[in-house]
């Protein structure tokens, strides 16, 4: 390698290195680790393992002269998802045990006490000729193997090369990097999914009073995602809402039962009431450090308001009423319509459907009642998935029937 070539790789190593530590999602990570190890090698293909207790899990691949071929949705057909052992039976699994790397110029004619076996199952399935491999391991920082990386086909020129010494350097530094960067992302997603948990778990406390289910919160906290989502916010505002909107109703907790619990309809001082979970919910989730909470409280607060500035408690009208509450209110009135209430039965979808359009522009935001009733077969996805049984709506009435949990 010619040294302003090397100086521009040791550069770019240095700018990836920081750039990865920014990549939240898992997902995205993966890919640009993939890119990244690929253009500092000069790879022509790719393929990234995890590791997941003893084995390695294929996650990612990447190949330019098959993608360019075929491109990457056709590309894609040719991976499986795959485990392997960690062993020294594999290239990888022999790097993710011993964190050596393993640099040969040619897997078609390996040397035959090195042990291994080129497995030529991808190249006769993509009609690819894979020539030279270098597997490095990805650590975190005490040296434990989290995943492998595996480039394939060092280009020079248009013509397939060995991987040079420096090539092999960088990789491993590269590889440093790319470890800890994994397990970040791996321990915010981990925090992130124990928050959401916690979230929806509290949320559906509710469930043994209200005779609510919590499948009704997985689903209007789903539409309320898909409402926000087509509504153009940001990403991490569309993952606040998916968080916040599951604790719109927690000031129904501070309503007593024979209100909350009545089969038919209520006086209109039980309504004054049941009306105050709206402020209840605000004062419980009020005040928070955490913004998802926070959030939390706004749309507890603001749920129940209406376009038209009939709603409660506040009667805001329009845009005076937070997005936040605007979407969860169109995404909680469809499923309440379109579920079993202990006060009435559920109403078709023809008849949610009529009533959002009724009451565009009164009860809801026009702008989202559009965007809702053009995503409709979303919607109806997230119902098929989270059905209500009758079950789930029975199981409270009598309470020495609660099944005891296998824990
Ligand atoms: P919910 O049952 O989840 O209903 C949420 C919202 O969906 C209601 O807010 C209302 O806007 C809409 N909705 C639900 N069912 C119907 C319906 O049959 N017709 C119409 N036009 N809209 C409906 P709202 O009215 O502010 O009620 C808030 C909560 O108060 C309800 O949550 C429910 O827990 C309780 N609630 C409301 N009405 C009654 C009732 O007549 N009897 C009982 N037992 N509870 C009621
Ligand atoms: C491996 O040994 O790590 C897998 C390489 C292969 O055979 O494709
Ligand atoms: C619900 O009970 O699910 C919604 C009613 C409300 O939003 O107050
Ligand atoms: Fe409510
Ligand atoms: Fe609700």
């Amino acid at each position: 390698m010619q040294s302003p070539e090397l100086q521009s790789k040791l550069e770019s190593l240095v700018r990836v290195g920081v750039a990865l530590s920014s990549v939240r999602d898992l997902d995205e990570l993966l890919e640009r680790i993939l890119d990244e190890a690929m253009s500092l090698s000069s790879a022509d293909g790719a393929s990234l393992y995890l590791r997941k207790g003893e084995e390695l899990e294929f996650h990612i691949a990447h190949n330019r002269s098959l993608e360019a071929k075929m491109g990457r949705t056709g590309m894609s057909l040719f991976y499986e998802r795959f485990s392997m052992p960690i062993s020294r039976q594999s290239m990888a699994g022999y790097c993710a045990l011993t964190g050596k790397s393993l640099n040969f110029p040619d897997v078609q004619a390996l040397p035959l006490d090195s042990g291994f076996q080129y497995n030529p199952s991808f190249d006769k399935r993509s009609g690819y000729f894979t020539h030279s491999m270098l597997t490095v391991p990805m650590s975190d920082r005490l040296g434990q193997c989290v995943g492998v990386l595996q480039l394939i086909n060092s280009m020079d020129n248009g013509r397939i090369t060995a991987f040079s010494p420096v090539s092999e350097m960088l990789v491993q530094a590269f590889a440093a990097q790319a470890g800890v960067a994994l397990v970040n992302a791996q321990l915010d997603l981990d925090l992130k999914k124990a928050h959401q948990e916690t979230l929806f778990r509290l949320s559906s406390a509710a469930e043994y009073r209200d005779k609510e289910t919590s499948n009704h919160i997985k689903r209007m906290s789903h539409f309320s995602r898909i409402l926000a989502r087509d509504a153009g916010l940001t990403r991490d505002q569309v993952d606040m809402i998916f968080c916040s909107s599951p604790m719109h109703d927690v000031g129904k907790i501070g309503i007593p039962d024979h209100i909350l619990q009545k089969p038919g309809k209520l006086t209109p001082e039980e309504r004054v009431i049941m009306e105050s979970h709206a402020v209840i919910g605000a004062h419980i989730l009020k005040d928070s450090e955490v913004p998802v909470v926070r959030q939390a409280a706004l749309v507890a607060l603001t749920h129940h308001e209406k376009w038209d500035g009939t709603g409660y408690p506040r009667r805001l009208a329009g845009e005076a009423i937070p997005l936040e509450g605007r979407i969860v209110a169109l995404a909680d009135v469809y499923d309440a319509l379109s579920s079993r209430r202990c006060y009435k039965e559920p109403w078709s979808e023809d008849r949610v459907q009529s009533f959002l359009v009724d009451q565009r522009g009164l009860h809801f935001d026009p702008a989202l009642v559009d965007l809702f009733l053009a995503g409709m077969s979303e919607i109806r996805q997230i119902q098929s998935l989270y059905q209500d049984s009758d079950s789930d709506l029975e199981k409270l009435t009598d309470f020495s029937k609660i099944p005891i949990p296998e824990l």
